[in-house]
């Protein structure tokens, strides 16, 4: 298996929207693969789930899932970073959920912060492979706080506040049960701190087209069918 780096990340969801794949199409699918995850680590609907999203393309993540599992019947609430300023993909997904009444509320709000004392599982969608140093202000009391709750915690992509490149941790960061890994491991899975950090390992295939992995690195795409279920357990 190949492990990439922040760069190399960058570089394939470049190559990928360049060619037409959209970055919401590709979130579509990030979250559409937590309902198998749910699975895997039988969570069930009696359980509430807070997703606690930043505003770049991970929130978008996180906001897709919180789509999904609502389809599915879990008890779903979002907690947003900020109300402005989302990327335009991220965006995207909470006008949906805006449509659908999922409850959104505001970290910074006493509310926000009630809900992710008190909720059973946590998807952290805060912040991906574009941190730049320890996460600050509002993420680092996020983070914090999520830290010190007793939820179930799943990070998308790799736990916020770790390096995907490097593997450093920064202080803080989360401290994952599991991880949903989008498209390529990243780098920080080799490294003993950030593994540490990630707990269960999963995989997933996010629709980019084999050839385009071939550029950043060849013969470096998982071979995703060749698993029966949908996620790869690294
Ligand atoms: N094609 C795609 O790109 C694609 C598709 C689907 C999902 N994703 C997901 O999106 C992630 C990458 O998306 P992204 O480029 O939007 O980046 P991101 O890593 O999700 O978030 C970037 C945001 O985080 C803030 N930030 C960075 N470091 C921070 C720190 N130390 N403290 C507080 N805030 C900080 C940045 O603010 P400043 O600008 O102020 O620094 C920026 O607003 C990936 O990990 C992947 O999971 C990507």
């Amino acid at each position: 298996m190949y492990y990439a780096t922040e760069k190399q990340m960058e570089r394939l969801d470049n190559l990928a929207t360049k060619n037409g794949l959209e970055i919401k199409q590709m979130m579509e699918l990030a979250g559409w693969h937590i309902i198998s995850l749910f699975s895997q680590l039988r969570i069930t609907k009696a359980k509430k789930v807070c997703v606690v999203s930043g505003v770049g393309n991970k929130g978008g993540d996180g906001l897709s899932a919180a789509r999904h599992l609502t389809n599915r019947g879990h008890r779903v609430s979002v907690v947003l970073m900020r109300s402005s300023k989302l990327s335009p993909d991220a965006s995207h997904h909470l006008k949906l959920l805006n449509k659908m009444n999922v409850p959104v509320y505001i970290f910074s709000s006493s509310v926000g912060k009630k809900k992710i004392k008190n909720t059973d599982v946590i998807i952290d969608s805060l912040l991906g492979y574009h941190l730049k140093g320890a996460p600050r202000g509002l993420f680092k009391e996020a983070i914090e706080m999520i830290n010190a709750s007793k939820a179930k915690v799943i990070a998308y992509d790799l736990p916020s506040g770790v390096s995907a490149s490097t593997g450093k941790c920064y202080d803080p960061c989360i401290r994952a049960d599991a991880t949903l890994s989008l498209a390529l491991p990243k780098r920080a899975f080799r490294v003993a701190a950030g593994k540490k950090k990630s707990g269960k390992v999963y995989l997933a295939d996010i629709g980019i087209p084999i050839f385009l992995y071939d550029k950043i690195k060849k013969g470096s795409r998982p071979k995703f069918e060749a698993y029966t279920h949908s996620l790869i357990r690294l």
